[in-house]
């Protein structure tokens, strides 16, 4: 199969490849820790049939998921875009690793100023459950349009889907 961006990955040297992969199950582990927060995630319900004990540690978890997505994502872009600027070798290379930069820049601030906003205001009108929902299926959105306009966001192998 050929991939518009899939020499990037040929060039990079196996253990910097391996980090980027590292890295992608990482996160691929933080957005399955997400889901797994809410009892009712595959259900669909809201908060009612949990306590209050088990509803408020739910809002304390989403709240640190918040807190630590932008700083991980954004950690991660950066270990990526080092990589890829060590590697560039035609200008065709530096053409397609400047869009893939400037995708990065837009999905953080999705997720800044979208994402974590919308999820927050959900979880202040007291639906926990839709929150958590919409932050982690809003995450699972833009890796996977990334993986496909860039290949290699996260690896088929981490095995994050939607309806899984
Ligand atoms: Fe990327």
């Amino acid at each position: 199969m050929t991939l518009p961006t899939q020499y990037e990955f040929i060039r990079i040297p196996e253990e910097d490849r391996l980090r980027i992969e590292e890295e992608h199950t990482r996160l691929a582990t933080f957005l399955r820790d997400l889901r797994n927060t809410c009892s009712e995630f595959e259900s669909r319900q809201d908060c009612h049939d949990c306590g209050s004990e088990k509803t408020s540690s739910c809002q304390g978890r989403l709240a640190s998921f918040q807190f630590d997505l932008l700083d991980m994502v954004a950690q991660h872009y950066e270990n990526e875009e080092n990589i890829m600027r060590n590697n560039l070798a035609t200008p065709d290379d530096d053409r397609i690793f400047r869009s893939h930069q400037a995708e990065h820049a837009r999905i953080l601030d999705n997720i800044r100023k979208k994402l974590i906003r919308e999820s927050s205001a959900i979880n202040r009108q007291g639906n926990t459950a839709a929150a958590i929902r919409l932050l982690y299926e809003g995450m699972v959105t833009i890796f996977e349009a990334h993986e496909n306009e860039f290949y290699f966001v996260l690896p088929k192998s981490a095995n994050i889907q939607k309806d899984a």
